[in-house]
């Protein structure tokens, strides 16, 4: 069954083709690069942008997987949550594109597809397992129980941890998105030099707060001058980085170990973290618990997470009614039973 995925939720244009599932034919991602120079998304702009590439990129899909326009059996696009401009792009071409071929439509939760990117490398999709979702916009812990029985069991109170990356990577004038910048130059730094908070790591709670480390990281900077603060850099990255994987791991194996559940899948763009990655790999050898990270391609925004989500919510829940609407506010547990 090959499944036409679109993803155009924030500022990815994005469309996949994936067989059965699991196997991506072709994962098309064009990450927009006009919002470099205002230091964030503008959905405005990032709207406008989606409108123009979408339909080349569906072109380059089906031409990357080798298949007919006629082939697709299910279309499946992201309906929330994200920026409403947006969403409406890439819900309304996959709806117009399903109305004409006269095949099957499902719409997917953002979230469920990035549980879903990892079944498209591991068989996981029938194994309870705790998911954590880092990304720009979330920061979440889910006891997975089967596909469309989660369990929530904490978020962030404030910034996810991908906003951290890249609030704190703007602070040290790095650009935007910093995430994969402070990755790559804390490989040079001491993650002991500076003593940055762990923030919520004692207790039982599984939320999050990122925030108020962002703000020790801005009162270190404010102490020191330009010079300083350029010899610093990377120990700087690299203590930060520390303080963001430490709470991550920590609250993940907690969840895994209470839980009861022998297996981690994480997902989102702060995935790709490598050290984060390192961590976790030790951490999870040392209790005996299967981790699975998507492929890289598969961490940041693209398709194939939502072409594998439609399917499996396809097979799970049926189609989805054509007068769904963009829902910017979803939630993980607004996908709970289909
Ligand atoms: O999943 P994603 O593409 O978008 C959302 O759904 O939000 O995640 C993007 C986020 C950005 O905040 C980016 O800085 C972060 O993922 N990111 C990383 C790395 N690569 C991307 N953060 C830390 N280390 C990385 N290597
Ligand atoms: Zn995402």
């Amino acid at each position: 069954m090959l499944t036409l995925g679109v993803e155009t939720s924030c500022d990815e244009t994005s469309v996949a083709i994936v067989d059965d599932g699991v196997h991506a034919l072709s994962n098309v991602i064009l990450s927009q690069e006009e919002h470099s120079r205002f230091g964030g998304v503008v959905p405005e702009v990032a709207s406008r942008s989606h409108v123009r590439t979408i339909n080349p990129i569906f072109r380059e899909a089906l031409d990357k997987a080798g298949c007919k326009i006629e082939d697709i059996d299910l279309v499946s696009a992201t309906y929330g949550p994200g920026l409403v401009g947006c969403l409406l792009v890439g819900l309304s071409f996959a709806k117009g594109l399903a109305q004409g071929l006269g095949c099957k439509f499902v719409a997917v939760n953002h979230l469920e597809g990035h549980i879903a990117s990892n079944f498209l490398t591991h068989s996981i999709s029938n194994k309870p397992h705790i998911a954590l979702i880092i990304s720009g916009g979330h920061t979440m812990l889910i006891h997975f129980h089967s596909f469309g029985r989660y369990e929530l069991l904490g978020k962030t109170r404030d910034d996810a941890a991908g906003e951290a990356f890249d609030k704190v990577a703007k602070l040290l004038g790095l650009g935007y998105p910093g995430g994969a910048r402070i990755d790559r130059i804390s490989k040079g730094g001491n993650s002991n030099a500076f003593n940055f908070p762990r923030p919520m790591l004692k207790g039982s709670s599984y939320e999050f707060s990122f925030s108020g480390l962002k703000t020790a990281v801005a009162r270190s900077l404010k102490k020191m001058d330009t010079n300083t603060r350029a010899k610093n850099l990377e120990d700087i990255s690299a203590s930060f980085q520390e303080a963001v994987v430490d709470v991550l791991s920590s609250k993940a194996l907690r969840a895994v170990e209470i839980s009861g559940v022998r297996t981690l899948a994480v997902s989102g763009g702060v995935a790709a973290n490598t050290r984060l990655r390192d961590v976790l790999r030790e951490k999870c050898e040392r209790g005996n618990i299967d981790l699975h990270f998507p492929d890289e391609e598969f961490c940041t925004d693209n398709a194939a997470m939502v072409a594998a989500a439609g399917y499996f919510r396809y097979r799970a829940f049926g189609e989805s009614p054509f007068e769904i609407d963009a829902r910017p506010s979803l939630s993980v547990s607004d996908s709970l039973s289909g």
